[in-house]
């Protein structure tokens, strides 16, 4: 009820606002980097495993998209990621040394739970599941677990479920990568020093509320909007694209901005909003030459920066700029902005936030 919801207008907001609460929960316990964050066999498990499986749907598929980046280059586990629904129905190439891990908020997502049990009939019985709902059919089902603490989600749109599931994936990468002796002492000291100073670099992003507010004012009045990222942001961009298509109903795309080229630059007019998600990484500069070939075709671009990147509002170019730069865990940090602009959009046109037509929150049978 009105109660609960505080000073916010609708659950999406409050929860959008809940992260920095919902991360700091979800690293509570975490002392430092020990299989046992999984349960008690996963010692064994992860020593046996010689490559990952994420199986997930909708959000929940995007969180498993950015931790393929992580599990790779910081684990070196050759991952794959696959939408539950298309994995339970095709013919596929087990492996019984994978590690089959299943991202779900309410762990009651049939094509996931379906998933699960078409890897467990294929013979690949080491089975993990990052999962919000504790007495859920897949925390049941799975032999490991991660727990997140977003609490209550009531949105259908997901936000906080989906920056928990990053720490939960990013914890995941971590313990991995030490089982597989490529995690010193110092990097595991690095990593949790950000992991734990991510709840106060989050506040400071939400305080960008009222710059994403005046893009929203933009955005309410289009119909289309393309949104480019690289790298472990490309999934972010994905997401981004996810939510405002999911509450504004404005048709979004989300492309990896060195294909462009391949497709979507026809699309690009003055009428065409293009978001960049523009973490200050290796593929900055790439990424303002793509953001140049937008420029030169008139497109308005809306770009999310790092504090430290160069890249100034000019004309035809807005930019918002992150008040941190945050390496590897960037993606939970550009991906609020994106949901604040989804939120925002949502609200100018006035659709049904937390109950958009013909979505549910959680989707049980198939
Ligand atoms: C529905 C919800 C999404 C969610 C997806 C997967 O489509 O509207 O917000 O990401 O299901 O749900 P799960 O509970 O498995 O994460």
């Amino acid at each position: 009820g009105a109660a609960e919801l505080g000073p916010y207008r609708h659950y999406m907001q409050k929860e959008i606002f809940e992260q920095p609460r919902a991360i700091a929960d979800t690293l509570e316990g975490v002392n430092g980097i020990v299989p046992e964050l999984f349960g008690d066999e996963a010692y064994r498990t992860f020593k046996d495993i010689d490559s990952v499986l994420i199986l997930a749907c909708g959000t929940s598929y995007y969180s498993g998209c950015t931790a393929k980046y992580w599990l790779e280059s910081i684990a070196g586990i050759p991952t794959q990621v696959e939408v539950a629904s298309e994995y339970r129905y095709r013919t596929s190439v087990p492996n019984p040394r994978t590690l089959i891990v299943t991202i779900t908020q309410s762990g009651e997502t049939a094509d996931t739970l379906a998933a699960l049990r078409h890897a467990q009939s294929l013979g690949m019985t080491k089975t993990l599941t990052i999962c919000n709902v504790a007495t859920s059919a897949m925390v049941r089902e799975c032999k490991l677990a991660y727990i997140t603490r977003a609490g209550v989600e009531i949105g259908v749109a997901s936000t906080k479920a989906f920056t928990t599931q990053l720490v939960g994936l990013f914890l995941l990468t971590l313990a991995l990568a030490q089982s597989k002796g490529r995690l010193s002492e110092d990097e595991e000291a690095g990593h949790l020093k950000a992991l734990r100073h991510l709840p106060a670099a989050l506040q400071a992003v939400l305080a960008l509320e009222p710059q994403v507010i005046s893009w929203s004012e933009d955005f309410a009045k289009k119909e289309n909007a393309l949104f480019l990222g690289r790298g472990m942001h490309y999934p972010i961009a994905l997401e981004g694209a996810l939510k405002l298509k999911e509450i504004s109903y404005i048709h979004a795309e989300a492309y990896p901005a060195g294909e462009l080229k391949h497709g979507p630059l026809a699309l690009v007019t003055s009428a065409m909003p293009v978001v960049t998600v523009a973490p200050h990484d290796a593929l900055l500069e790439k990424l303002k030459s793509n953001m140049q070939e937008v420029r030169a075709r008139g497109g308005v671009l809306y770009v999310v920066a790092d504090a430290d990147s160069r890249i100034d509002s000019s004309e035809g170019v807005h930019v918002i700029r992150m008040p941190e730069h945050y390496g590897v865990l960037s993606p939970l940090l550009h991906v609020v902005p994106l949901q604040l602009l989804a939120y925002h959009t949502a609200c100018a046109r006035g659709t049904d936030v937390d109950k958009p037509r013909n979505l549910a929150k959680s989707v049980t049978v198939e």
